[in-house]
């Protein structure tokens, strides 16, 4: 069990975490109506500073994600941003952590709808290490159960009640001896793994699925999209991926923010390229690890200062231009 957080942010208001309770009635508990966000931070020991990794991108996609589960909120992505910076400077975590956000509708009664109910946030933070143990060679398996899609759950945004989905991979794949859980989508195209989004390198070019294949609109899959395209000089093409493509792969890696990055060094025993992480994600893990702890300076608009002061709104891209890659 790992520790609990101190504090939380909740419905508008910064409690004393065992003061942020629900009911047992509580129509996201008991439906699944209700949408997460997870956010790391990191922590820059030269710098004595916790940077928190593209928040403002992240609350963009938990309010569009609330937006699907007809969720209305009064509020913007900069004030959420904010509740964090001060939700982390009452907690204090001077260490690596992460970031839940929560929309969830909290009415306490008996229904399954979308519509005449409360939509609360709640958000907390907690120390947090490594999602998958060996980031460097995951053993991953195709799970014989299909991704949702856009008309079943929606899985561009994180509803907690498609995580079942992702649940029922991942614990097939551990029980069978893996790390992790690869989905296919309804099509039959690889999809993403079970909280991350997938990448692989055939003839020298990175692939990608694009959204409209059931993945997630993840931050990290188009924080590594530019850093491949931009600092890399690697082309990367966003287009459906076969099962079988998977096989041939000189690499593949996943992405995500739990995960970070983590090459898949085989899939159903089957080795992928040497059977060894390949240079693509060497070189992406290396830069990676760099930005999101605030070394780089070309990217440094995306890390959050915790402590010193915050960087403006216009240098956190809340306002105008928009980072998306599509
Ligand atoms: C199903 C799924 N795909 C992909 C991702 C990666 O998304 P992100 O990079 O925004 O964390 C996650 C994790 O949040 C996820 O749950």
């Amino acid at each position: 069990m790992s520790t609990l957080p101190r504090y939380a942010y909740f419905k508008g208001n910064l409690v004393p975490y065992a003061d942020a309770k629900i009911g047992v009635l509580t129509h996201a508990l008991n439906y699944g109506t209700a949408v997460f966000g997870g956010i790391r931070g990191y922590w820059n020991a030269e710098e004595e500073e916790l940077f928190v990794f593209r928040p403002d991108d992240h609350f963009r996609r938990f309010l569009d994600s609330a937006k699907l589960l007809n969720m209305a909120f009064d509020t913007t992505p900069l004030e959420l941003v904010n509740a964090v910076r001060t939700l982390l400077q009452t907690e204090g975590l001077k260490q690596d952590m992460y970031v839940r956000p929560l929309a969830f509708y909290e009415d306490e009664g008996i229904g399954v709808r979308l519509h005449d109910l409360t939509p609360a946030i709640s958000i907390v933070a907690l120390p947090y290490g490594r999602y998958i143990d060996n980031e460097e060679g995951v053993r991953a398996t195709i799970s014989s159960w299909r991704r949702v899609n856009d008309n079943t759950i929606p899985p561009r945004g994180k509803i907690a009640g498609s995580y079942v989905n992702s649940a029922l991979a991942k614990t097939d794949a551990l029980r069978a001896g893996y790390d992790e859980a690869i989905v296919l989508n309804q099509t039959g195209h690889v999809c993403e793994g079970s909280a991350e989004n997938i990448f692989v390198v055939r003839h020298g070019t990175v692939v990608t699925p694009p959204f409209t294949e059931s993945i997630l609109e993840g931050i990290t899959r188009r924080t590594v999209i530019e850093l491949m395209r931009d600092a890399l000089g690697l082309t990367v093409v966003e287009r459906p991926i076969d099962r079988t493509e998977l096989y041939l792969a000189e690499e593949a890696f996943f992405t995500g923010t739990g995960v970070q990055i983590a090459a898949i060094t085989s899939v159903d025993k089957r080795a992928i390229g040497t059977g060894k992480i390949g240079p693509v994600c060497s070189r992406l893990r290396a830069l990676y690890f760099d930005v999101v702890r605030g070394r780089n300076k070309r990217y440094r608009s995306w890390c959050l200062p915790v402590y010193k002061s915050a960087p403006a709104e216009a240098e956190l891209g809340i306002a105008a231009t928009s980072t998306s890659v599509e």
